[in-house]
Parts: structure tokens; C-alpha cells; sequence
């Protein structure tokens, strides 16, 4: 195993992402989160997940903004909210109730017992699951955002965490991968995962967030701006 799981060190830097983590925790990232180009992660996202560029350059491209320096990033300044950082986390606290960054057992309870009993998620379960944690920041958090723009990011999360633990044509991941993924930010490996085989990029991923969209019965909070993304 050349790129063999290592908890991160006190100096070590972690973001509110488990991809990214679970990249740098297995060495795919640098090990430190530190100074991380967009080609770096547009690499390691291809070499550990199978994830092609078109599906994360974009996010890439804004993590950009997290800091100062022109060409790099820092895993721990992702956490600036409302860059990419949003409410109604999977697995992390809302802004304005907490702890954005770190991993957090009680958010993540929701969708750890969702889909009961059979043991895999999919796409109905990950609509279902943003339905409640957004229904549960809206009733707690008066500074809640939830525009277009939070939905999309998080409709692209839940197609991505499927993807890369499962099946990503079918949209179906066993739970036990998921949740490694998400408690430990680990490559279940050990557990019988490996990498997918399929390419996963736009094509893969849409087909799955169009069912995942409407599952999630979305209400905006607030209106946004138009979103331009691209050309
Ligand atoms: C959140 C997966 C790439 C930045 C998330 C979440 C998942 C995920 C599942 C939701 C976490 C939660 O709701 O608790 C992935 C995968 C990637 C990837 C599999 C492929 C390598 C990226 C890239 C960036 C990024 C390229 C930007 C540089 C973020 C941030 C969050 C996040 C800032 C926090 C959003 C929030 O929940 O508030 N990612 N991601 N991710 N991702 Fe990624
Ligand atoms: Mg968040």
C-alpha cells in the first residue's frame, strides 16, 4: 500500500470536506493540507476516487478564494463560510451553531440511520437525509442560508459521497463505506471498498442529482443572485 492511511498530526490541517481529507489522510494531498495547487487536488481526486476534473473544478477554482496566495489553498481556511462552506451539513455544525470544520457524531446521525433496514444508501435515502437536515437548520439557525446556490453544492456533495463509495451509475453505496468515509475520512479498503471503476464526472453524477433534487423537496430560505459558474 503505497498510500497507506495516517491520522493527520497536531500540525496538520483538515477542512470541512471529507474528500479532501480522506485525500490527504492518505497521502493523495499533502499530508500537511498546506499550499495545495488546484492541479494537485484535480490529481489526487482522479488517482483516489476516480472523480474527474469536471465535476470539482469548479469548487477547486472558488477554494481559491479561501486565502491569499494566487495559486494555492489551505484545507482549513475552506471552512470560510458561505465560499463554499454552507448550512445543513451532512457532518458538520452550522456556522452560526458551532463548529463548521470539524466532524460532528450528531449531525452525522442523520444520515448514518437513514435507509433503515437494508445496509446501503442511495439516492432516495440522500434526498431524504437533505430534506431533514436543512428542515433542522431552518428551525435553529435564524441566520440559515439556503439559496440555489447551497442546494447544488449539497445535491453535488450527496451524489459524490454515493459515487465514490458505491456504485456510480446506480447511486448505491453500502453504509458501512460511507460511514468510514465520513467518521474517519479513511479509504475503506480494508472493508472490501475499491476505487471505482467508472469514471465519475457530470455525466455520472446529474442522472443522480436529479433524482436526489426532488427527493429533497427543496425550499429556498432566500433568493440569490443568478449563479454563473462557467461559460
Ligand atoms: C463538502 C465530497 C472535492 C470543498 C463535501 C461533502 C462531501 C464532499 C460528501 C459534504 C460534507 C458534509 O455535508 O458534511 C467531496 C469529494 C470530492 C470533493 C468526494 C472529490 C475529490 C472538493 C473540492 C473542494 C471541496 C475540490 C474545494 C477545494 C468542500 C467544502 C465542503 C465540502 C468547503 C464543506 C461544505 C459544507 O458541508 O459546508 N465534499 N468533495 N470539495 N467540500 Fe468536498
Ligand atoms: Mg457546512
Amino acid at each position: 500500500d503505497d498510500h497507506p492511511w495516517i491520522a493527520p498530526t497536531a500540525t496538520d490541517v483538515r477542512s470541512p470536506c471529507p474528500g479532501l481529507n480522506t485525500l490527504a489522510n492518505h497521502g493523495y494531498l499533502p499530508r500537511t493540507g498546506m499550499n495545495i495547487t488546484i492541479s494537485q487536488i484535480l490529481g489526487a481526486a482522479l488517482q483516489g476516487f476516480n472523480v474527474d476534473a469536471d465535476a470539482i473544478i469548479q469548487a477547486a477554482k472558488f477554494g481559491l478564494l479561501s486565502g491569499n496566495a494566487p495559486e494555492t489553498m489551505n484545507l482549513d481556511a475552506l471552512s470560510l463560510h458561505n465560499l463554499i462552506e454552507h448550512d445543513a451539513s451532512l457532518s458538520r455544525n452550522d456556522f452560526a451553531l458551532g463548529d463548521n470544520l470539524h466532524f460532528n457524531e450528531t449531525v452525522f446521525s442523520t444520515l448514518a440511520n437513514s435507509n433503515p433496514g437494508v445496509d446501503f444508501y442511495n439516492t432516495t435515502s440522500a434526498g431524504l437525509v437533505q430534506h431533514a437536515r436543512l428542515t433542522d437548520s431552518v428551525a435553529r439557525n435564524p441566520n440559515v442560508t439556503n439559496t440555489l446556490k447551497e442546494h447544488l453544492l449539497r445535491s453535488r456533495e450527496s451524489s459524490l459521497y454515493l459515487s465514490i463509495m458505491g456504485d456510480p451509475l446506480t447511486g448505491v453505496a453500502p453504509k458501512q463505506f460511507v460511514q468510514i468515509f465520513f467518521r474517519e475520512e479513511r479509504l475503506p479498503i480494508a472493508e472490501g471498498w475499491t476505487r471505482p471503476t467508472t469514471l465519475i464526472d457530470s455525466t455520472t453524477l446529474a442522472p443522480l442529482e436529479s433524482i436526489i433534487r426532488p427527493v429533497s423537496m427543496w425550499v429556498a430560505s432566500q433568493a440569490c443572485e443568478d449563479l454563473v459558474i462557467g461559460p
